[in-house]
């Protein structure tokens, strides 16, 4: 299969390119830092290649679904590009300022909301195709979400909406839920700190939705560490 990872550079993206290019499809990383890309594109080795685009920018994210129309036979679609809250006020809704809550809505709804409506033309012409949305747990609880949550609960309603609308289309959306999970930014205290998910586990997760029979989707999956939400 042919799979677009936007945010496959690093992080969950990448663990998810990874395993995806590992069980022998091409992956087509997307990301906005090129040499991060170049060195991601590297690392996987066979079946990986990449475009530079910020998906928030109108202009990059048609030209990226202009690229796929002509250069890459798209069946699947894994969204894990987002923006997060500044580490000060992340746990608030009164603190951050109205710009920033505009700005990660922006990033983590509106961008995949229309990256997605350029390229339902182009999944509905293949024979099972999906799309992944990778939101968070902080989109199904209730508290310390602050305006990231805010946006992860409106991805999570876009996500259900798609998942009906796209029976139609023939095409299987889910959402997979991480908790906090480590990645080049949260790093592990030692070798044996548990606090954390493991990148890879998405990389597996997802690995098995794309093997699971045509007919089946996974429609939504929560994953947290054992120890719960640590956030
Ligand atoms: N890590 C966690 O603890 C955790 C927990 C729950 C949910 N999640 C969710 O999991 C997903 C991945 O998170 P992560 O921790 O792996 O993030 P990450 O390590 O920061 O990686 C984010 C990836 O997205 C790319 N990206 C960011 N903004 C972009 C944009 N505007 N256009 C194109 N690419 C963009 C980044 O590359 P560039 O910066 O070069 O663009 C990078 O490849 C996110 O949806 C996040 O909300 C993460």
């Amino acid at each position: 299969m042919n799979i677009v990872v936007v945010g496959g550079s690093r992080g969950i993206g990448k663990a998810i390119a990874t395993q995806l290019a590992g069980d022998g499809n091409q992956v087509l990383i997307v990301g906005r830092n090129r040499e991060t890309l170049e060195n991601t594109v590297k690392e996987i080795g066979k079946n990986a290649s990449f475009y530079q685009a910020d998906i928030t920018k109108e202009v990059d994210s048609l030209a990226l679904a202009e690229y796929v129309k002509t250069e890459f036979v798209i069946d699947g679609l894994v969204l894990s590009a987002a923006q997060f809250p500044r580490q000060e006020t992340k746990k608030s809704v009164i603190e951050p300022d109205v710009a920033e809550l505009s700005s990660i809505l922006e990033a983590n709804v509106v961008a995949n909301y229309r990256f997605v409506k350029y390229l339902i033309p182009l999944l509905q012409k293949r024979i099972h195709p999906r799309i992944v949305i990778i939101g968070s747990t902080s989109g199904i609880r209730q508290d310390k979400g602050g305006v990231y949550g805010i946006s992860k609960w409106a991805l999570a309603s876009y996500a259900y909406n798609l998942r009906d609308e796209c029976k139609a289309y023939g095409i299987g959306v889910s959402l997979i839920n991480p908790g906090g999970t480590f990645t080049e930014t949260r790093v592990k205290k030692s070798g044996d700190d548990h606090s954390l998910l493991e990148s890879s586990d998405f990389g597996i997760l997802v690995s098995a939705l794309f093997r699971m029979s045509p007919q089946a989707v996974m429609e939504r999956v929560d994953i947290r560490p054992i120890a719960g939400d640590t956030y």
